[in-house]
């Protein structure tokens, strides 16, 4: 199996926004950010595996504050963290005033992409070399999201079993209860 450094992942993709881009505020829609961030992580996860890779998942994106028609939208994309056959790229965002120079970063986003071969099966990646101990931390933090994710799963699926389960005078009192957590702490 071969393996790559990071470095050899990075994209950097930048688009002026228009007014195309625009929502009823005059802002840029948040799915603009999103399908750039998607591209950027295709582009990122694909010249890493050398395979076409597919978004598999979107981790919880924010939006702290908006973007403006007329700025200049930069998603950089890095491979942070390799399984078998997925990927995790974290493409972090940049908001530029091109008039006044003045550059902000928006949103940082993790992707996990899954990389094909040409039955569309999925196929193994490189593995990951981390040069720096940043790289190292970076790629731990991509493996404990991933196993916090799949007990987030597990967790949910199991609790929210309960409610379609439940009499209408339970679903009642779930509805008034000020924490669902609460309840699952307190009943195990
Ligand atoms: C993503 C996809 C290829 C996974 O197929 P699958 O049959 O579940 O494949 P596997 O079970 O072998 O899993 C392959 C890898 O994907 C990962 N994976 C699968 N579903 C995932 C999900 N929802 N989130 C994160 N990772 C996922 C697995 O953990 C595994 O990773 P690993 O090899 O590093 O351990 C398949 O679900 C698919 O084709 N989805 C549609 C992709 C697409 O069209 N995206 C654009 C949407 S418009």
């Amino acid at each position: 199996m071969s393996a790559k450094p990071a470095s050899a992942s990075r994209v950097e993709m930048s688009e002026v926004m228009t007014p195309n881009d625009a929502n009823f505020l005059g802002k840029v829609f948040g799915g603009r950010v999103l399908s750039m961030l998607d591209i950027a992580a295709y582009a990122t996860a694909s010249r890493f595996a050398g395979h076409v890779c597919v978004t598999a998942s979107v981790d919880r994106v924010d939006f702290h504050e908006p973007i403006e028609v007329g700025e200049l939208v930069t998603c950089v994309g890095t491979v942070t963290y390799v399984g078998r056959t997925s990927l995790e790229v974290t493409i972090e965002v940049f908001a530029e005033n091109v008039l006044k120079g003045e550059r902000r970063h928006t949103n940082t986003a993790r992707v996990t992409m899954v990389a094909m071969d040409e039955a569309l099966r999925p196929v193994e990646v490189p593995r990951l070399i981390c040069e720096t101990r940043e790289e190292k931390v970076r790629f731990l933090e991509g493996r404990l999201r991933r196993e916090i994710r799949g007990a987030h799963q597990s967790e949910f699926e199991r609790l929210a079993a309960g409610f379609a389960a439940a009499s209408d005078a339970r679903l009642d009192e779930l509805l008034a209860a000020p924490s669902l957590m609460g309840v699952a702490a307190r009943e195990g």
